[in-house]
């Protein structure tokens, strides 16, 4: 079975808020399953404008997703890819960039476009310039159709840091100490991180549709605060809650400190 159970959430204040959360028993059916959806995604809109973190969740997803959509034979020439961050400072040729990380692991193996990629310059001097650039990619494109997040030990999503307005475009963030201590997984040599430059909260609350996917128990409190937690600025992935068309997907270790029944 592929995926052990759908939770939904009912919340009552001013309005219902309905967010699905999927789990599955272990991390390549949970990869399996996003590489699907997004894969079905742009089967059924070729010009899907998709969005997606980097890091060590969605690794296993882009190799799933390169390879379903290359033996399927489904037509990417039209798709957008947006990457949803990037350290600020750091060259595209350093390999715990985002830059780097996509272009050999989505760009290169399914040989898109240039016209195709929009990812931040984070070496640019004019850093705003550079938000304001990927605001208009993304309004021109009629916004984000498709977002794959991941969540950090903070509750981020991307370098939307806690206390990041859930209205906010694209941005400049200074980043928590929490973000600069376990980035540093990404890298070889220890480096300096102070900002980050990132999508915003308010590009995520406008997509379409919102995958946020986690997993192993490292990330099951930050799970439980996101699915069972106040909404609230300072946990910024708990605006999952506040999504019409958001999924939360985990596996079994990432679900585990949730209550049941649901
Ligand atoms: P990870 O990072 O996928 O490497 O765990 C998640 C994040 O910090 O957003």
């Amino acid at each position: 079975m592929n995926s052990s159970k759908i939770f939904i959430t009912f919340r009552t204040k001013s309005f219902i808020r309905i967010m699905k959360l999927i789990s599955f028993k272990n991390y390549h059916l949970l990869s399996d399953f996003a590489a699907t959806e997004i894969a079905n995604a742009i089967k059924d809109d070729p010009s899907l404008v998709l969005c997606m973190a980097s890091g060590h969740t969605p690794v296993l997803t882009i190799e799933l997703l390169v390879k379903k959509l290359t033996e399927e034979k489904i037509d990417y020439s039209q798709m957008k890819f947006l990457g949803l961050d990037e350290w600020v400072g750091l060259p595209p040729v350093n390999e715990g960039s985002c830059n780097y990380f996509f272009k050999t692991k989505l760009f290169e193996p399914l040989q898109l476009n240039a016209s195709q990629c929009f990812l931040f310059n984070a070496m640019t001097n004019d850093l705003e310039a550079e938000c304001k650039k990927m605001d208009a990619v993304i309004a021109d494109n009629g916004g984000i159709d498709v977002m794959l997040v991941g969540i950090g030990m903070n509750g981020h999503i991307g370098f939307n840091e806690p206390g990041t307005s859930f209205s906010i475009h694209c941005h400049v963030a200074e980043l928590d100490n929490s973000t600069k201590t376990v980035g540093q997984k990404y890298f070889k040599e220890e480096t300096v991180l102070h900002q980050g430059i990132t999508i915003g909260l308010g590009h995520l609350m406008d997509a379409k549709k919102v995958v946020l996917k986690a997993d192993g128990k490292r990330k099951a409190e930050v799970i439980k605060k996101t699915v069972e937690g106040m909404v609230s600025k300072n946990f910024p992935a708990s605006i999952m809650q506040n999504h019409n068309n958001g999924f939360v997907i985990v596996d079994e270790e990432a679900a585990s400190l949730l209550s049941k029944p649901h």
